[in-house]
């Protein structure tokens, strides 16, 4: 099977294309910088705000995992637009985030699950956790600098989920049947706080690490400092007060259920296992 993996660099996107060539699937990689060839993946440049690289991204997939365009000016627009064009794609598996149904509309997740929904192909849609791999690269520049995550979390515990079972996930429901018109909520196998996930992290590293909860209009602030726009900036505040009212603590059977093993915890994620 031929698959368009889009966001294929990033921090699901490449556990995906690990798992779909591991099931024999044929993967285009597709990101601005697309990086290099490998056994079963062409890399393919694809950008969201220039239409002209979607077609020959498009061209030949079967298949297609979506990271939708966030931080892109009207990423709703844009989401419905590439679904219009995916010719011969007839299964897409849509990453969202756990509860997009709960969500303010202005995170745009919900929208793009309907479009997938309505799009006349066989959907899955996967909603996970937090990502364990945050603590390795999207909270980087703080901890590495200072060991000092501040988020407006609150003391709420998450179920993080590991990106390798997001990765199976979505394989499996691209190269096999019984996975067409179903949403997964993809957790880890217990939940922790942000700083219960430090601690475990500085113990394997040997560091000290701390978790600072922030105000929510404190970390706004910094936000707006580091560029973020409006939208952006009222998108991340929508989500961690998700998390603060204890929406992330659930723990799901889905990563069980679909790929036969149980989800990675995050010790396991520590001790890089
Ligand atoms: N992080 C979490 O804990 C978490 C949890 C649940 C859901 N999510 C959802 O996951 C999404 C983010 O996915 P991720 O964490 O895998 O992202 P990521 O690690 O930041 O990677 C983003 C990927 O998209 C590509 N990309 C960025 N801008 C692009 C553009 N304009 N056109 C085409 N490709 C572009 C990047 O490559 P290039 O830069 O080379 O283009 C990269 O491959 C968001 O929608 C978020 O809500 C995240």
């Amino acid at each position: 099977m031929n698959v368009l993996v889009i966001g294929a660099t990033g921090k699901s996107g490449r556990p995906v294309v690990d798992a779909l060539v591991a099931r024999g699937a044929k993967v285009r990689a597709a990101a601005r910088t697309p990086g290099a060839a490998a056994p079963g993946v062409e890399p393919v440049r694809f950008d969201w705000a220039d239409r002209d690289t979607w077609l020959p991204a498009l061209e030949g997939a079967e298949g297609l995992y979506v990271v939708g365009p966030f931080g892109q000016p009207e990423p709703e627009l844009l989401m419905h637009q590439l679904l219009d064009q995916a010719g011969d794609v007839r299964r897409v598996v849509l990453l969202s985030v756990l509860g997009a149904d709960r969500l303010p509309s202005l995170v745009p997740m919900a929208s793009w699950e309907h479009d997938v929904r309505m799009s006349g192909r066989e959907w899955t849609v996967l909603r996970p956790n937090w990502f364990q791999q945050n603590f390795g690269e999207g909270f980087a520049e703080g901890l590495r600098t200072r060991g000092v995550l501040g988020l407006p979390a609150g003391d709420a515990a998450v179920s993080f989920v590991d990106t390798r079972d997001v990765g199976e996930v979505a394989a499996i429901a691209l190269t096999s049947d019984g996975h067409g018109g179903q949403v997964y909520d993809l957790t880890g196998p217990s939940a922790l706080t942000h700083g219960e996930a430090l601690r475990l992290l500085g113990q394997a590293s040997g560091r000290t690490l701390r978790y600072e909860a922030l105000e929510p209009a404190d970390f706004a602030d910094a936000m707006r400092r580091g560029g973020g726009g409006e939208r952006a900036v009222e998108w991340q505040l929508a989500l961690f007060r998700h998390v603060r009212g204890g929406g992330n603590a659930a723990v799901t059977s889905a990563v069980h259920d679909v790929t036969g093993h149980p989800a990675r915890s995050f010790p396991a994620y520590v001790a890089g296992a």
